[in-house]
């Protein structure tokens, strides 16, 4: 990290999770931070942060919902933090936010997604705890168009993956929630920490399309979820199939 990181207009904002944020091989974006302006080619790193709060602190005058970058929003005071990514462009990532340290119904139980500052995009919040239950599996597209990060979007299946799972419940007809009781911390013995499966679509900044949200669409009944036992095995074993 060459540069600190200025974020909601403040510097009191704990970061939970910073995953090779570092640049890779075949990576020339100079970007790092979650809050500039990026363009990107295929090959290059991402960066983008999530911000865990209540739902009501993403919006300004209840209606208007703003990005975490947005000074006009006062996360910094909130009861907000935030975890920064770098996956790699059109590759699928799974990136996971270990809940053993990090109980995400203690600050708000919602994310947002969010990059830019000029062209800032930002997903919609999303549940993800309350006291009782935890959503685990997410699935984010990154949809560019000539290099430039146009939107954010959780992607759901309806609870496809979870309806004949008892061990799961089907919130408002789109997320699979494990009751809380079951997750480690809690009495349980699953490991309930979350798994953000990421993928691209659109366009890099030579026009060359992006293709890893086709695959995770077309392949969705390998896409994480069912979290059950130990997460890293779980996902491991169901990632081998790409
Ligand atoms: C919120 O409301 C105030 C007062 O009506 C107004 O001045 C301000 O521009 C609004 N902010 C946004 C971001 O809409
Ligand atoms: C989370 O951390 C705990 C304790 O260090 C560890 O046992 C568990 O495997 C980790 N979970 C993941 C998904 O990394
Ligand atoms: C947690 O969220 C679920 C789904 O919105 C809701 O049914 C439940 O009542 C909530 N529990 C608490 C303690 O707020
Ligand atoms: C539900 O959870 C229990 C206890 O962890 C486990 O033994 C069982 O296999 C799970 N059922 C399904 C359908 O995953
Ligand atoms: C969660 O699990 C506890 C203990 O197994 C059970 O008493 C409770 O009814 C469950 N809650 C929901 C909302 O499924």
């Amino acid at each position: 990290m060459g540069k600190q990181l200025y974020l909601f207009g403040a510097q009191n904002v704990v970061i939970i999770a910073m995953v090779a944020i570092v640049a890779m091989a075949d990576d020339n974006n100079n970007v790092f931070q979650p809050c500039e302006d990026a363009k990107i080619q295929k090959s290059d790193g991402f960066t983008f942060g999530i911000a865990f709060s209540l739902r009501p602190s993403f919006f300004v005058n209840d209606t208007t919902q703003l990005s975490p970058c947005d000074r006009r929003l006062s996360l910094s005071t909130s009861n907000a933090q935030l975890a920064i990514f770098r996956p790699k462009v059109d590759q699928i990532s799974l990136l996971t936010i270990n809940t053993t340290t990090f109980t995400p119904e203690a600050f708000g139980g919602y994310m947002v997604a969010f990059a830019g500052q000029r062209y800032a995009a930002r997903s919609t919040p999303t549940f993800v705890a309350n006291s009782t239950f935890i959503v685990t599996s997410f699935t984010l597209v990154l949809e560019f168009e000539k290099g430039t990060l146009q939107n954010l979007y959780w992607k759901r299946d309806g609870c496809a993956s979870c309806k004949r799972n008892p061990n799961f419940t089907c919130l408002n007809s789109q997320d699979c929630a494990i009751n809380q009781s079951s997750c480690m911390g809690h009495g349980g013995s699953v490991d309930c920490s979350l798994g953000i499966q990421t993928a691209f679509s659109g366009t890099d900044k030579h026009q060359v399309v992006l293709n890893s949200w086709y695959e995770v669409d077309k392949l969705r009944q390998y896409s994480l979820y069912g979290l059950y036992s130990n997460l890293r095995d779980s996902l491991t074993s169901q990632f081998n199939i790409f």
